[in-house]
């Protein structure tokens, strides 16, 4: 059995992983780490400034991190810190975050960071790598819609399909929503909606004269992220150390 701790664990996704691991025969919920003590699934729920007593107490072999940007660097490093495997799926990191967190990771526990853990958005990204080859002279604009409770924006699937447009399709400037007298040049326009209760969604418009070619995801449940995360978690146990990717754990290539 993997025992599992859930960072985030009275979360939406903490919930939903948590629900999840209590259901799955390999692995075992060993606990949950949230601002505020409580219990999940059989679990208890330490606050977090008891949490890296827990990962002693329960011998932890995988934590798996869904909060919030300002949270997970210090989780990633009491992990590592304690030698427990990573999965993290927190988005809104800022480029010195993530520096932060690979270097705690790097030489002493594997770790899988995604912005997205469904094996669906996966291969989106995988389709998009070749959209963006074959389609670099084509205005491109992205298009996110999430639930009104998240906090940052674009999403972090957003930024990796930036990240990828701009790798295959040559860099360009974002434009993010528009308003006035806008001339249209070069730019990937980026527009964000936020809304009731959308799981995520993400779409990629590549427009021409007379033509549009549309690639786009829907989520309609967390589930699809938790189920990557579950296979993710199977995956990184025993792994080396180091830094791992979705593309790593489905055996996708990354160009
Ligand atoms: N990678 C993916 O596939 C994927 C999918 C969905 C959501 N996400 C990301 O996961 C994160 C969580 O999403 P959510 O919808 O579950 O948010 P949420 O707000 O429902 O849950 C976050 C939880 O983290 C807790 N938290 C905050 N600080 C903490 C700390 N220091 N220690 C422990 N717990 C702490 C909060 O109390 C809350 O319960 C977001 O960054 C979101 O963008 C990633």
């Amino acid at each position: 059995m993997i025992k599992v701790v859930i960072c985030g664990a009275s979360g939406r996704m903490g919930q939903t992983i948590g629900r999840m691991v209590n259901e799955s025969r390999d692995l075992e919920l060993v606990g949950g780490i949230d601002l505020k003590p409580g219990s999940f699934f059989g679990a208890g729920i330490v606050d977090s400034k008891d949490a890296d007593a827990l990962l002693k107490k329960t011998k932890a072999d995988v934590l798996i991190d869904f909060t919030v940007a300002n949270a997970v660097v210090e989780n990633v490093k009491m992990a590592a810190r304690n030698n427990v495997a990573l999965i993290v799926g927190t988005t809104g990191v800022t480029s010195d975050q993530r520096r932060e967190m690979e270097t705690a990771i790097q030489g002493r526990v594997p770790a899988v960071i995604s912005s997205n853990f469904s094996v669906g958005v996966n291969i989106f990204w995988q389709l998009l790598r070749n959209a963006g080859r074959l389609l670099r002279d084509y205005d491109i604009e992205v298009i996110e819609a999430h639930h009104r409770n998240k906090k940052d924006a674009p999403s972090g699937t957003a930024k990796t399909i930036l990240q990828i447009l701009d790798e295959e399709a040559g860099a360009r400037q974002k434009m993010y929503g528009r308003e006035g007298m806008t001339e249209r040049k070069n730019e990937i326009g980026v527009h964000v909606i936020r809304g009731g209760d959308i799981v995520g969604d993400h779409k990629v418009l590549f427009s021409k004269n007379f033509e549009t070619i549309e690639i786009s995801h829907r989520a309609y449940d967390r589930s699809v992220f938790a189920s990557g995360a579950l296979l993710a978690t199977r995956w990184v146990a025993g792994k080396e150390p180091g830094i791992y990717s979705m593309s790593d754990v489905l055996g996708l290539e990354k160009k």
